[in-house]
């Protein structure tokens, strides 16, 4: 291409405000009837019958949905199923044991594949070394693990015995990993040796360690070798080998249980308002059925596709879409332990290329650093097996959408940009690939069956352009069933701003703030509650300022989320010393690294601030708003209303 047409070619997307779905990708689509959307408003909740049907039950619903105890809603009520038989051994029965199910590239280019019938084996030998720990139904599973194949080998082997996993991200630190098991009551840990980051063999299981040591009863500890004797470790009591264990299981039979469509098969612990982290809850039927159907009519997954989804099993998307979603459909999907830098820019793109990969999902925050390092990395390669494109997590810009369609999906792919929650299971706001316009910036229309709107604060919709609330007026079979072990923060947190309990109205407020366009696209524009969304992974500020607060001389702190470039928001922590503490590089050392001791690395601060005083409402509220806005160099308006209005001067010659 001539470089003058390759200027014009840039003009011409950045003026363009919306892109047709290329009529290739619409013709093969898994949904490209324009009509859905009408026949899931008039069949409303029946129309949901389509995602279970994506499913095979031990015994059919009886009831579709059950709003008697709303808003705890029940879907699929009196079926009974296994989700790790959904995910494995019926595609096995069906003749597909030799097919790919796993994909995984390890940080140091080794490669492993897992069929069908090897994760059918692998499971089920896990699934008895379980039980033979005592894992019984329903005993919930700790699962403390990097990207490794034994993740979601764990989960599937949890799910089969019908006992609750949960999945705490492996860059969480010790202290957050023991307030997580507490939380759940946990008995069981699976873990590891540890991993590799760079070079460096990283020391995971003395993180595990501590965090069991402060736990008050006895833990069963599985430990997987990742480094094989990278670095060496020893087992303790109540510590199990995984490779001893699947050596003694191997062979025996497990059958999957089959779990009634309610019942729990996944806690999540994610960032709330509040300090402490709620543990979401997700069941049987009710998600796996919406997992696997957002993956059928978004990501457009077919049984012979490749799908990469490139986030961390430790979060939601990991569960939804490498797991749960893809495995239902009977897919191959990658799994991929490393980062897209290492060894080299082009790591993405080699991968894409080298498995022929179908569907792309990612997060903008990626996408913006490839957009950085330039498209030369993607020019080596051939990406023309892409057919999808999605990113999750956070809004993307036009700007990064535009190089993501252009010099990924060569023109050729539909973006979706999917809008959810870890309390939404899967998917809420996004076009369908192959069948609407795509608008840049903008997520798209709620999907059909999902009644969702933007709203002011008096619950009314607003009028186009203007800035409002996501909410979401009727259930859908995805959606968290309650907080673990608390009840009434599921209540007061998603149910109490919108629904009229006397009226038996119920509204779902996600804590999202947005607008809508006159064709019913929705762009979102981020939380309104008090976290943060560092590089897409979501985090309470409350966290963090306790942990700063938990730092030796330290009197106060007020951690907000700063405009950055490449991570989107970036943790600005406020910190008042106390007498006797003077402000030192050696005091912002220990500040950061408290962070990293109570909640791990992705939260450490981007920057420290001292100041004698936080600025305050006359209430005595810190004005958390207006550090953002000083953290982002932006117009502060009237401050005059505060206690101390002299107080922001002071910070603002800080930064
Ligand atoms: C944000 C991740 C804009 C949003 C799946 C939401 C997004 C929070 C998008 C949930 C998107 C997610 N556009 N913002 N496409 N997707 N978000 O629970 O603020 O880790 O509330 O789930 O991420 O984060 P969580």
């Amino acid at each position: 291409m001539e470089a003058g047409e390759s200027v014009e070619l840039e003009a011409w997307l950045e003026a363009r405000e919306s892109f047709e779905p290329p009529e290739s990708f619409v013709e093969q689509a898994n949904v490209s009837d324009p009509g859905i959307y009408e026949e899931f408003e008039e069949d409303w909740p029946d129309c949901w019958e389509r995602a279970a049907e994506l499913l095979e039950w031990d015994r059919p619903w009886e009831g579709v949905l059950d709003t008697s105890t709303a808003p705890r809603y029940k879907w699929f009520t009196g079926g009974r199923l296994n989700a790790a038989y959904n995910c494995v051994d019926r595609h096995v029965e069906a003749g597909r044991k030799n097919h790919a199910a796993l994909r995984w590239i390890g940080k140091r280019g080794e490669t492993e594949t897992y069929t069908y019938g090897d994760l059918e084996r692998e499971t089920e030998a896990f699934a008895a070394a379980l039980r033979g720990l005592g894992v019984g139904e329903d005993d919930v599973v700790t699962l403390y693990l990097p990207m490794i194949p034994e993740l979601p080998i764990a989960m599937l082997a949890c799910a089969r015995i019908g006992a609750p996993h949960s999945v705490v991200f492996a860059g969480f630190s010790a202290s957050a990993l023991e307030t997580r098991m507490e939380r759940a009551g946990a008995e069981y840990l699976v873990t590891c040796d540890g991993y590799y980051r760079r070079g460096d063999a990283l020391n995971h299981k003395g993180k595990a360690d501590r965090a069991v040591r402060r736990i008050d009863r006895d833990i069963e500890t599985v430990v997987v070798d990742r480094l094989g004797g990278g670095l060496p470790h020893s087992l303790g009591e109540n510590q199990h080998d995984y490779d001893g264990l699947i050596e003694r299981n191997r062979g025996r039979t497990v059958e999957p249980v089959a779990r009634d469509a309610e019942d729990m098969l996944f806690l999540m612990y994610t960032s709330g308002t509040t300090g402490q982290p709620k543990g979401v809850k997700h069941t049987t039927a009710g998600y796996l059925s919406y997992a696997a159907w957002t993956s059928h009519a978004v990501l457009d997954v077919k049984p012979d596709d490749t799908y990469w989804c490139s986030a961390d099993i430790g979060w939601i998307t990991g569960h939804s879409y490498i797991v749960y979603g893809p495995l239902a459909l009977g897919t191959t999907t990658v799994m991929y332990e490393g980062t897209p830098d290492y060894p080299d820019k082009d790591r993405m793109w080699e991968i894409v290329e080298n498995y022929e990969v179908d569907q792309l999902y990612t997060a903008p925050t990626a996408i913006r650093a490839f957009m950085k390092w330039g498209s030369q990395y993607p020019e080596e390669h051939d990406l023309s097996s892409l057919r999808l494109l999605g990113t999750v997590g956070e809004p993307i810009n036009p700007k990064a959408w535009k190089w993501y369609y252009k010099h990924i999906g060569g023109e050729e792919c539909p973006i979706v940009d999917t809008w959810w929650q870890t309390e939404t299971g899967g998917m809420m706001i996004t076009t369908l690939p192959g069948v609407a316009t795509m608008k840049p910036g903008a997520a798209g229309p709620p999907l059909p069956g999902v009644d969702a709107q933007v709203v002011d604060e008096a619950g009314e919709e607003v009028a186009p352009g203007e800035a409002g609330y996501v909410t979401v007026n009727k259930p859908w079979p995805g959606m968290l069933r309650t907080l673990y072990n608390n009840d009434e923060r599921f209540l007061s947190e998603y149910w109490e701003a919108y629904s009229d309990p006397d009226a038996d109205e119920w509204v779902y407020f996600p804590e999202d703030g947005a607008k809508i366009d006159e064709d019913g696209y929705i762009t979102i524009l981020g939380r309104v509650d008090d976290v943060i969304n560092v590089s897409g992974h979501r985090l309470g500020t409350m966290e963090i300022e306790s942990a700063v607060v938990g730092v030796e001389g330290v009197a106060e702190a007020a951690a907000v989320g700063g405009d950055h470039e490449m991570k989107g928001e970036a943790v600005y922590a406020y910190v008042i010393l106390e007498d006797g503490y003077e402000e030192s590089g050696e005091m912002e050392q220990s500040i950061i690294e408290g962070v990293e001791e109570a909640i791990g690395p992705i939260a450490r601060p981007e920057e420290v601030i001292f100041t004698p005083e936080l600025p305050k409402t006359r209430s005595g509220k810190i004005m958390r708003r207006l550090l953002e806005d000083i953290a982002n160099e932006e117009d502060l308006g009237n401050t005059s209303t505060l206690r101390n209005p002299e107080v922001v001067d002071d910070i603002q010659n800080k930064l």
